[in-house]
């Protein structure tokens, strides 16, 4: 079914985003932003930081200000190009909220409930199960019907999510009439899970209480090859890309990609016969190369924070239009009476 959005430039639209509950890691990087950076050059592209999913656990607000700018400033050190795209912070376009209360009303209970992500983390904060957990996976799917998205470049997490956001498109559009685009997942082949650096059969996950299990994106040349230094590695010495077996060394291989492009096949070719010493020698220095500017342009930015303003700014503007546009077509869909203004 064809939406009755008309996109510009007739480009295919894509939308994503990262909580602001953490420091961005060499995960995020991997299995999303990397591949944003590549297809913002084909794509109409809304990057956002996600503020409002932030707060389904407890923050302390000068954290949670602090952090939501610095993920603005990261997605640009990594190369989002600000004024091709437009960056900018979920809870600044009201827009999710009203929708997603919206899609609340078209999503069953028990759907909601098979979420894994939401069995985990009701684990993880079992003090704090609340009901904006629970449908978090609806105020993500209005993040990116709002947009019309096409496309959503996400890590292999996301998947059950972006499941549901189709199916209450499709829900949707059946009980009306053509109003929302179905997305599709963008997931990488590789980097779409890395692991973490001392339980390689775990995520990478910036709420890891052990610092050496996760790389971050502002982490120091020399805390970078510390911790691929320790990272733990499989029994056996060969440089080999096998995930079941060898989870840790596969880890390393995949990071060793995702920083030069080199494939996996030309990696272990590369590597063969010269054990793990010299392998994470040359992995680390992969990442301090990969991070080491990010990481600059990153400091850069945060001394700067009248740019980051001005780039919220313009951001917002360009996503509060699409985002009203979608809206206010819903609202007539479902018999709201239009706003006397
Ligand atoms: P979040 O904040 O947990 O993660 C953001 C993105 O980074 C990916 N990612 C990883 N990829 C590979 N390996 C890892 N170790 C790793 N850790 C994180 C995730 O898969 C994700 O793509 N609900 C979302 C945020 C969100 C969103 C959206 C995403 C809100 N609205 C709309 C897409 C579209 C989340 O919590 O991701």
């Amino acid at each position: 079914m064809q939406p009755e959005i008309t996109k510009t430039e007739n480009k295919k639209i894509i939308l994503s985003g990262i909580q602001a509950s953490g420091d961005l890691t060499i995960g995020h990087y991997a299995g999303a932003i990397r591949n944003w950076v590549e297809l913002q050059q084909d794509y109409d592209c809304y990057f956002m930081v996600a503020d409002m999913h932030a707060i389904t656990s407890r923050q302390i607000p000068a954290d949670l200000r602090r952090r939501s700018l610095d993920v603005v400033a990261m997605y640009a050190a990594c190369g989002i190009n600000t004024e091709k795209s437009a960056l900018f912070i979920q809870s600044h376009v009201t827009e999710h909220a009203q929708l997603a209360w919206i899609l609340n009303c078209f999503t069953g209970f028990g759907e909601a409930q098979r979420m894994t992500q939401f069995k985990d983390k009701s684990q993880q904060h079992s003090d704090n199960i609340n009901v904006g957990l629970f449908s978090y996976p609806v105020l993500m799917a209005a993040d990116i019907l709002l947009y019309q998205a096409d496309l959503v470049p996400v890590g292999d997490d996301q998947k059950q999510h972006i499941e549901l956001t189709r199916n209450l498109a499709e829900r949707f559009n059946h009980l009306y009439s053509p109003t929302f685009t179905v997305p599709e997942p963008f997931i990488a082949k590789e980097g779409a899970r890395i692991m973490s650096l001392q339980e390689p059969w775990k995520k990478m996950s910036k709420s890891d209480p052990n610092a050496n299990s996760c790389i971050f994106l502002h982490d120091e040349d020399a805390l970078i090859m510390n911790k691929i230094k320790r990272a733990v590695t499989d029994s056996g010495t060969d440089i080999v890309f096998d995930i079941e077996n060898r989870p840790g060394v596969s880890n390393l291989v995949t990071l060793y990609h995702v920083a030069t492009g080199k494939s996996i096949k030309d990696i272990e070719a590369e590597f063969a016969g010269l054990g793990y010493e010299p392998f994470k020698e040359a992995v680390g220095k992969a990442m301090v190369e990969l991070i080491s500017p990010i990481r600059n342009t990153f400091n850069d930015l945060r001394s700067h924070p009248d740019e980051i303003s001005a780039l919220l700014k313009s951001g917002a503007q360009k996503a509060s239009k699409q985002a009203f546009k979608t809206l206010r077509k819903v609202y007539k869909k479902i018999g709201f009476v239009e706003p006397i203004r």
